[in-house]
């Protein structure tokens, strides 16, 4: 292996005398390609930001290994990004470069890469998205074929990546419904290690389609991090492999189980994005990138602060009626609450929605629950100075519906076979493929906002993995495209709603947290982190998602205690200071509140709008980790001028006599003041400021007395001179 090495690395060394380089640069990164015209293009360096690639070549860095995009077909022992069968039976496939082109933009530049089979009429062009203002780069490939027949697509990934020698650390999140966004770590051993997602509907329920790969450790503010995550809703396979010399080989794309694809002529398969990223500063940076770039481009209204919301969830479930409803729309008007949004139970005409085994798809009000509509729930919301929202599960239908007994091929199933039902017993999933089911989903948002146009915003729901595999619209042969085609007929879908209603708010739920991707995001401003809204177990949740994932986007309600997920009690004061870290919102009836606690509901809901720019806004320094075992928690945010920041700090175990951790800053200006002053306290009580330097807040620390159970803290900085 050494001396393959070697030879290739000599190659290389010719070769890079002859071949055109291409050096793509973010602001602190960059990436090296080589080409040669009907030779290969070559990837050879992903890293620190280099001026000329000289130092790449000279240092040895310039790692060749493999080609940007390697196919299966001349070389056949490794982990492909790309295998095909032509009409001839042949599997083989033999790419070589012909050009570049580069496309400038405000934003970002666009370089293409333009390959084509040595024999066979396919093409295939490599993109790379890079930003000018964040350290991302986003890799995706398109493939047009234009021979006879088709070429069957077997394997389509977005990005390959290969990593320098090391010992990897990956972390990636994992979890199940009510306790999504667990990190998990592990050293990499020889081999490959898999992650794969195969809902079908949801993408982040169990695995992530995101990775952070330590090198040589990974740790928060130092060492090299390279971290990627795949821009698709639907399922996918990111695959590391670690080879003898310690090299790691990233593939990642859409899952081609089972997904294997017909490209005809005239027809273009484009790949969905691998956004990946780089630091030498640890993962907190990495994340403080994904956040900005999420804030700008890949979440609709992005920049524009979020209304402080409550739900009708957990205090109302299936029991809507008017009575209730105006009573927590008032309650919460009271509180300073900004926009009320009424879930589910609320629909069916015929079948009223009265538990979860009837009416999806019939989305009409239900006579017998809110006989004056609507429009006099929106009217309530208007005379208490809030907003409005609604939730709706568009994709889905009950066997027991309208939709259902006029439609019943609209649902994803298989001939011959008996249906595989979901959640309470008859949720079924509607075939996205068929245009006509994209209408009808279309429809019914647009049939929604036509009726009542003050709708603000929409919490969309999805309950169920795709089962029964199989689709009544779809011809025979294409039937292994339904994962594929169910996602680009949501997309559809969204860019239509999007198109007609710019601005229009939209939640993506999916069983609580199983649509944080950025595959569906571009369409919706927050996601529903989860089911389980106990403030303990939201600390890991969050803290797990804010791995990738900005706060502005961040559901995180404050609930009933006892908690119905994990029968906790837990302090109100608490539960507000984990929500307020997020966008803050409320999941309970607030006429359950005792006089003490409305008044301190009042008065957290008031001191978020102060810090809400803050949060929503300001970059994200992780300090303690709850996964660390300390007991405590803390995290802070910084506005991007250092002109304010927010401190929260969480006790998670009360032990006897602890230690307490001094908690150094971070993200703040050295030669700067601030005022630091504790806000939302138990007793209500304005708390005097001090003054402490930025240096001496991130070099020595401040002391934070945590000494009961569920003691939590927030402290206000804000810069003096
Ligand atoms: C699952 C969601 O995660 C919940 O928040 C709620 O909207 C229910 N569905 C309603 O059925």
């Amino acid at each position: 292996m050494k001396n393959l090495f070697i030879i290739l690395t000599l190659l290389l060394f010719t070769s890079s005398v002859y071949a055109e380089e291409f050096l793509l640069s973010t602001p602190r990164t960059s990436l090296l390609l080589t080409g040669e015209k009907d030779g290969q293009l070559y990837l050879h360096y992903f890293g620190r930001r280099v001026l000329d690639p000289s130092d790449i070549w000279n240092s040895g860095n310039g790692m060749l290994y493999r080609e940007a995009y390697p196919q299966f077909g001349l070389d056949c022992t490794l982990e492909p990004a790309m295998a095909v069968m032509y009409p001839d039976g042949n599997l083989s496939l033999d790419l070589r470069f012909q050009k570049a082109e580069n496309i400038k933009g405000n934003h970002s530049d666009e370089w293409k890469f333009y390959l084509k089979d040595a024999v066979y009429p396919l093409e295939v062009t490599l993109h790379y998205r890079i930003y000018h203002d964040e350290d991302i780069i986003e890799n995706w490939a398109g493939y047009q074929y234009s021979g006879k027949g088709f070429v069957e697509l077997r394997q389509f990934a977005s990005a390959y990546m290969p990593l320098p020698p090391g010992q990897y650390t990956m972390q990636h999140l994992h979890g199940s419904w009510a306790s999504e966004h667990q990190m998990e770590e592990e050293i990499l051993t020889h081999g490959s290690k898999i992650l794969v997602n195969r809902d079908g509907v949801r993408n982040a329920l169990t695995d992530h389609p995101s990775v952070m790969l330590g090198r040589n450790g990974l740790e928060e503010n130092t060492g090299d991090v390279y971290a990627g995550i795949l821009a698709w809703s639907g399922n996918y396979k990111i695959n590391c492999t670690l080879d003898n010399s310690h090299r790691l080989h990233l593939i990642a794309g859409i899952d081609n189980f089972q997904s294997e694809y017909k490209l005809s002529k005239g027809e273009t398969f484009v790949t969905p994005a691998w956004v990946m990223s780089y630091s030498n500063k640890g993962k907190g940076e990495i994340s403080r990138t994904f956040h900005r770039w999420a804030r700008k481009y890949a979440l609709a209204h992005g920049e524009q602060k979020r209304d402080i919301l409550l739900n009708s969830w957990e205090g109302l479930y299936f029991n809507v009626n008017m009575k209730d409803v105006c009573r927590m729309i008032n309650d919460f008007s009271g509180l300073g609450g900004e926009i009320f949004v009424l879930d589910d139970g609320w629909f069916g005409k015929k079948y009223s929605r009265d538990s979860d085994r009837s009416s999806l798809g019939d989305w009409e009000v239900s006579p017998g629950k809110l006989p004056d509509g609507l429009q006099a729930l929106i009217d309530s919301c208007k005379c208490a100075s809030i907003r409005f929202g609604i939730w709706i599960e568009p994709e889905m239908t009950n066997t027991i519906s309208e939709l259902y007994e006029q439609h019943p091929d609209w649902v994803i199933s298989q001939p011959n076979r008996p249906l595989k039902k979901g959640r309470g017993g008859n949720q079924l999933v509607l075939d996205l493929s068929n245009p006509k089911v994209q209408d009808f989903i279309f429809g019914v948002v647009d049939k929604l906002m036509t009726q009542y146009p003050e709708i603000a915003y929409i919490k969309w729901d999805a309950n169920m993995s795709l089962a029964n595999y199989g689709s009544n619209y779809l011809p025979a042969n294409k039937q292994s495209h339904l994962y594929i085609e169910y996602h680009r007929g949501l997309r559809k879908v969204l860019q239509r709603i999007r198109a007609k209603y710019p601005d229009l708010l939209m939640q993506a739920c999916a069983s609580g947290g199983g649509r944080i991707s950025y595959g569906i995001l571009p369409y919706f401003d927050e996601f529903w982190t989860s089911d389980d809204t106990d403030a303990i177990e939201r600390i890991y949740m969050q803290w797990g998602a804010s791995q990738f994932y900005p706060a502005i986007a961040m559901g995180s309600h404050v609930s009933a205690a006892r908690n119905h997920q994990t029968n906790k009690l837990i302090p109100l004061k608490f539960r507000f200071d984990v929500a307020m870290s997020g966008r803050l919102g409320m999941e309970m009836q607030p006429k359950d509140f005792t006089p003490d606690e409305y008044k301190f509901a009042a008065q957290a809901i008031s001191t978020y709008k102060q810090i809400r720019p803050v949060v929503q806004l300001g970059d994200l320094y992780r300090l303690i980790s709850p996964y660390a075992q300390k007991n405590i928690s803390s995290l802070m945010y910084v506005t991007p001028d250092k002109e304010e920041a927010v401190l929260f700090v969480y006790q998670l175990k009360h032990r006897f006599n602890p230690s307490f951790p001094i908690l150094t800053l971070q993200g703040l200006s050295p030669d700067a003041s601030y005022e630091i002053c504790e806000i939302n306290t138990a007793d209500l009580k304005e708390q005097a400021g001090k003054t402490i330097t930025g240096g001496f807040l991130m070099d020595q620390g401040i002391e934070v007395w945590l000494d009961k159970e569920y003691d939590s803290k927030i402290y206000h900085l804000k810069k003096t001179k």
